[in-house]
């Protein structure tokens, strides 16, 4: 799960999916393209939103994307066009390539939608991210 900073929408998008499958056969974490939050908690209210409807998001720690994900991860979902983008920039090859998609194309295929960066805006901004991510983690977790 990758989106800018690691600290708002990705670490929720980790700790909903997690919460959605097996954890001894799926590996979920998340990563920023950007490092200006390395080694933070999540965002305050990532935490409370999460807290909200049963998740802890106080294990996770910021960290930034790096070229080893490849190799590590089947899949690699970007919550916005600009970390796409910023993903596909550091793809060694075609493999890498095809791992990454746009997470809310698994709900509208091809539509690449962004998952809003509520990071200027209020709590009903984060509320709403909730819902979305829960929505298309609930499909991703389907899938695995
Ligand atoms: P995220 O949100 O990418 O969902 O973690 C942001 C977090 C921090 C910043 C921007 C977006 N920032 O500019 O510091």
């Amino acid at each position: 799960m990758v989106c800018l900073g690691n600290i708002c929408r990705s670490p929720l998008a980790q700790g909903i999916l997690e919460s959605k499958v097996d954890p001894d056969k799926v590996y979920i974490d998340s990563a920023g393209t950007a490092a200006y939050h390395v080694g933070n908690l999540p965002d305050e209210r990532s935490i409370k939103v999460a807290s909200k409807y049963g998740l802890d998001l106080r294990h996770q720690r910021a960290r930034k994307f790096s070229v080893n994900d490849f190799d590590t991860f089947d899949y690699i979902y970007a919550m916005d066009s600009s970390n796409y983008q910023n993903i596909l920039l550091l793809a060694r090859n075609k493999k890498d390539e095809e791992k990454v998609q746009m997470i809310l194309n698994e709900v509208y295929p091809n539509a690449n939608k962004n998952v809003p960066d509520p990071y200027y805006g209020g709590t009903d901004g984060f509320e709403k991210v909730y819902k979305m991510l829960d929505d298309v983690c609930e499909i991703i977790a389907r899938k695995l």
